[in-house]
């Protein structure tokens, strides 16, 4: 039983989705977000907690986990989520949330990773897929696969389809572990 946290486009959700990965609910940290209209889509329970309805975020992250408790989940999923979870959240998904990232981690987290692989002139980034800790991208590494950065016009192209592929295999094989 996954549940699937995001921000964004979420073409990794898509690609979970398509790869019939039991997924029960999605939880967006933003309203109008295109994730949303795919889980929707997909017939999945979607909600947003957005931090303008917490006074905190640790409050926002015990609701979500509430929610996600709610709905069976067993293993977390960051398709694209980009805040940090906070103790609360953590402390009740301990080694059960998974995060996928577009750069060969330790090098290049945060939000901009391509940009910043590009800006350091490396010949290879890639992508990871890891265990979430309270740091910022950090946590035991999963599984990681190279890309090279030329051609660079397509980089971003196949950063995510290596992210579309890597993603569903891996969480499907902690399903088939649990
Ligand atoms: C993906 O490239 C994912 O690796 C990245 O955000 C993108 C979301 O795309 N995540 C991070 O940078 C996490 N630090 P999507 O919404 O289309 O799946």
């Amino acid at each position: 039983m996954i549940g699937v946290l995001v921000s964004g486009n979420g073409t990794n959700l898509q690609a979970l989705i398509d790869s019939e990965i039991p997924i029960v609910c999605v939880a967006s940290n933003r309203p109008g977000v295109r994730a949303l209209e795919r889980a929707r889509a997909a017939h999945l329970p979607a909600r947003v907690f957005s931090l303008d309805e917490y006074p905190e975020r640790e409050e926002r992250d015990a609701d979500m986990a509430d929610w996600l408790e709610l709905h069976g989940v067993r293993l977390v999923v960051l398709a694209g989520y980009m805040h940090l979870l906070t103790a609360p959240f953590l402390e009740r998904f301990r080694e059960r949330i998974v995060n996928v990232h577009p750069s060969l981690l330790p090098e290049f987290p945060g939000a901009r990773a391509i940009d910043d692989a590009l800006a350091a002139g490396v010949d290879t980034t890639g992508v990871t897929v890891h265990f979430v800790d309270e740091g910022l991208d950090t946590g035991a590494v999963i599984r990681q696969e190279p890309v090279p950065v030329e051609p660079r016009a397509t980089l971003v192209e196949r950063i995510h389809s290596v992210e579309h592929r890597l993603l569903p295999a891996v969480v499907r094989e902690l399903c088939a572990a649990r």
